[in-house]
Formats: structure tokens, C-alpha cells, sequence
């Protein structure tokens, strides 16, 4: 795409000054249209030149190029970082690409040495180190993004350790979980996202510099020594692999997925939370909006649109992997179209996951409208059957059939459990005391879940302070 920013073609570039030789006439205006991706990897400066300073130091090194024209090419390249750093850079459309916009300008700011630069690499290998750096990049701040909202999270839990909610299967009253719990709950699955960003990063620190345009070269370049330069654990392997792969974007996608996902889930907990019905949670001024025509209105936005941009990384996975499932070895043109989904990707993760770790430090728990709501639906009806199974030695399906005809008469009197006398109980099973009203209450119910893993606010109150040592 041109933006109205974006220089168009002077008529002196007629035919392309990096295939001038082979080429008489210049692209039509749509071709170079389509074959642009400036506009969307020009992101990617700051690695392509630091790519191309660790090469040019690899080349001297190697006798390849004189040191004096690697210096002039690495003075060259600093002064090209200032430009585009300081905005005055100027990228061109024809330029197609951050490799050649890069190139072209040190060619005018030093001369003729610049074009030795481009000594055994091509853009192929070129490309694929840059979205390297960028991925290992990447997937440092996404780690680091989750940890904050890790944060947010445990502050919560620590606070509410002991704050006694509904617990949910089927969004129907289950049974009486804490806060605290639930927040945890997130705590862990943002930590296993962090471990996939980790991963890929690390598989992906292999350095595909020097594989070339596909089958290496035949200077006698040294690619362990760019590869260290660049902070990377090696070389790739192979060189038709190097140029070829994308599977380390996808992996970032499949974690950016992932990780979107769960966003989404809270997000949604959320918007069903600040429902007054519910009342569970306030979110704060700075992240809900008002309407402009119903002024009782606090709506979620910040949640809702988390909750959309799950899509933008889902969407992006979708696109990387079909622009990827049918090409033949090795590099084709329809990779360059993995940046934007790379980019879109990361950003939308990014203010998602500032946005509800905003969103979640400012968030204030009700934990009256929560108590009231944990001991509706018959929550304690499975502490109910698990006491005639521990107390009256009921198999437990036996137990789960009495309980049941339990609920069935509280509902037919329009009572709670704990509601109905130890009489009314009796009738229905000889085996129930006046011990059972002790594990009815929710207090109780929520206490008596030490299994490791489970509710009891004690556990919760551990669990929170060990995951402060294991995530923050
Ligand atoms: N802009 C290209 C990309 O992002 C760089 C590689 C182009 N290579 C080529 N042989 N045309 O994929």
C-alpha cells in the first residue's frame, strides 16, 4: 500500500537499480503496488541493521571485504539507524522492501562500497534473520506483558483468598469456590502461556544469515561468528530450511492464540461479573465507559473488545499457516505476507493484555453480592452427599440419589438446604443427624476443600504466595 507520506516512483528509477541489469523497462504501477511491503516492514529496521552490521563485521573478518570499506558501510548503516530513528528517512514504494530502502540509501550517504555489503546473502536469508530478531523480541515483551497482569492477579487473590463466590459448570451454581481461586486460576493458565513464548523463543534463536539466497555460498563466510554477534545459539543447519521456515512465527501465533484465548474467557467472566444481576466485580472509571443517552450505563469496553481481538491472533494463525501449506521449498514471494499477521498479532496482544492488567489492578471485588449468590442453587449439595458418605458410610451413589430427593423438597418448599429441619431430612433418609447441618453452610463447604489444588482459603492464601515466587 502507498501511504500519501510514501514517495512515488521517480521516472529516473525506471527499471529497478538492484536488477537493472537484466531489466529495460520499470514495473507497472500495480506491480509495484502489490510487491511493496514497506509500509508494513519498515517495523523491522532496527533488526535488518543489525543484521546487516553483524555480516559486514563477519566479512571483513573474514577478508572478504577490506576494513576499510566495512568501516565506511558501518558508519554508513549508523547514519541510515539516525535517519529513520530521528523520522527524517525518507522510504520509498519502488524500494519494495526495508532491505532495499536500507541499501539504497547507504549506497547514497557513502557510495560505491555499499555495494559490497550485499556479498554472500540475499534478501531471503536477509529476511528471515530480521523476523528472528523481531520474533525473539517479541515473544521477551509478550513474557513479560503476561507477568504484569500475573501481577495484577495475585494481588487480587491475596486480597480475597478467603472472599467466598459461586463456583460454575454450565455457568449453573456448582458449588461455593473463593475469589481468590478463581483469580489464581488465570494465574496459571497466563503461566503456561509465558512458557510457550519462552519456547519459541528459544527454539527460534537459530540464525538463518548465510544460508544465502537458498543453497549457501561459496565465500568463505563464518556463520557461527554472525550468529553470536546477533546473540543467537548458533547457526541453522540448513540452508534451503533457512530461507523456507515460518514455523517459529507460527509458534508465536499459536502462543499469541493461546494466550488470547484465556483473555478472552476472563474478559468475558468479566462483562458477565459487572452485570448488575451479578454485581460481582466494579471495574473503575479509568477503564468502563458511559453512554451518551443512558446515564445509569458503565459499560465494559475495555472486556468487550479483548474479547474481540482473540480474533486478530486466531485470524492471524489462520493466515500464516495457509499462506505456508502449499509452498514448494524454498523461499516464495507469498512470505512476505507473514509480517502483518506477525505485527497485527503482537499488537493486539499487547493492549489487550495492558488493557485487563489495568483493568484487574483497578477492579474492586463485592464480596457481599458474591456470598449471597454462593449459597444459591443448592452449592453445598455435594458436601451434603459426600457427609453420608463420610458419616452414615453410603456408596456415594447412593448418597448423590438421597441428596437429590433433598433438593428436590427444598425446591418444592422454596427453601435453601440448611432450611429444611432435621425431621424433614430424616423422612427422606433415616441415616441423617444433626451433623450434617455443619457442612450445609458455605463456610464450611469452602474450609473443608484442602486437597491439594482445591478452594480452602488456606490453600488459596499458599498458593497465592507461591506463585509470587514462581511468576513476579
Ligand atoms: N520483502 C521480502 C520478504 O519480506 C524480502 C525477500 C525478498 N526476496 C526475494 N527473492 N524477492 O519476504
Amino acid at each position: 500500500m502507498t501511504t500519501r507520506k510514501t514517495r512515488t516512483a521517480r521516472a529516473s528509477v525506471s527499471a529497478n537499480q538492484l536488477w537493472g541489469g537484466r531489466y529495460a523497462a520499470g514495473p507497472a504501477a500495480v506491480m509495484t503496488a502489490i510487491n511493496a511491503s514497506i509500509d508494513v516492514d519498515k517495523r523491522l529496521w532496527r533488526e535488518d541493521i543489525q543484521g546487516s552490521l553483524a555480516h559486514v563485521a563477519m566479512l571483513a573478518a573474514q577478508g572478504i571485504v577490506s576494513a576499510a570499506d566495512a568501516k565506511k558501510i558501518t558508519r554508513g548503516l549508523g547514519r541510515v539507524a539516525k535517519e529513520i530513528e530521528s523520522g527524517r528517512f525518507v522510504f520509498k514504494t519502488e524500494l519494495e522492501d526495508i532491505h532495499m530502502n536500507v541499501e539504497a540509501r547507504l549506497a547514497e550517504l557513502i557510495g560505491k562500497p555499499a555495494g559490497r555489503l550485499h556479498t554472500a546473502r540475499s534478501r531471503n536469508d536477509q529476511v528471515a534473520t530480521d523476523i528472528a530478531l523481531w520474533l525473539r523480541r517479541a515473544c521477551g515483551e509478550a513474557e513479560a506483558a503476561i507477568a504484569a497482569l500475573q501481577g495484577a492477579l495475585i494481588d487480587q487473590a491475596e486480597r480475597h483468598a478467603a472472599t467466598i463466590m459461586p463456583g460454575y459448570t454450565h455457568l449453573q451454581p456448582a458449588q461455593p469456590v473463593t475469589f481468590g481461586h478463581h483469580m489464581l486460576a488465570y494465574v496459571e493458565m497466563l503461566g503456561r502461556d509465558r512458557g510457550r513464548f519462552a519456547d519459541a523463543a528459544k527454539r527460534g534463536n537459530r540464525s538463518p544469515l548465510g544460508a544465502a539466497a537458498l543453497a549457501g555460498t561459496s565465500f568463505p563466510i563464518d556463520r557461527h561468528a554472525t550468529a553470536k554477534a546477533m546473540g543467537f545459539d548458533g547457526p541453522t543447519d540448513n540452508s534451503l530450511d533457512s530461507v523456507a521456515s515460518r514455523d517459529f512465527g507460527l509458534e508465536f501465533l499459536s502462543a499469541c492464540a493461546i494466550a488470547s484465548t484465556h483473555l478472552s474467557r476472563l474478559a468475558e467472566e468479566l462483562v458477565v461479573w459487572t452485570n448488575p444481576l451479578f454485581g460481582f466485580v466494579t471495574l473503575s472509571d479509568a477503564f468502563t465507559t458511559g453512554s451518551s443517552i443512558m446515564p445509569q450505563k458503565r459499560n465494559p469496553d475495555a472486556a468487550e473488545l479483548i474479547r474481540a481481538k482473540a480474533g486478530a491472533a486466531l485470524g492471524a494463525f489462520m493466515r500464516l499457516s495457509t499462506i505456508l501449506k502449499g509452498l514448494p521449498l524454498t523461499y516464495g514471494k507469498d512470505m512476505q505476507d507473514d509480517k502483518p499477521a506477525l505485527f497485527e498479532a503482537a499488537d493486539a496482544l499487547a493492549l489487550s493484555l495492558a488493557a485487563m492488567t489495568g483493568m484487574i489492578a483497578d477492579m474492586k471485588a463485592n464480596p457481599d453480592r458474591m456470598r449471597a449468590a454462593a449459597g444459591g442453587g443448592f452449592s453445598t449439595a455435594t458436601d451434603l452427599a459426600d457427609w453420608l458418605v463420610r458419616e452414615a458410610g453410603l456408596p456415594f451413589r447412593e448418597a448423590h440419589h438421597v441428596t437429590g430427593r433433598l433438593v428436590r423438597l427444598a425446591e418444592e418448599k422454596g427453601c435453601d438446604l440448611p432450611d429444611l429441619s432435621l425431621a424433614e431430612m430424616r423422612a427422606v433418609d433415616k441415616r441423617l443427624a444433626k451433623g450434617v447441618f455443619d457442612v450445609l453452610g458455605i463456610d464450611n463447604s469452602v474450609r473443608s476443600r484442602r486437597s491439594h489444588g482445591g478452594t480452602a482459603p488456606d490453600n488459596v492464601a499458599r498458593a497465592a504466595k507461591a506463585a509470587r515466587k514462581r511468576w513476579l
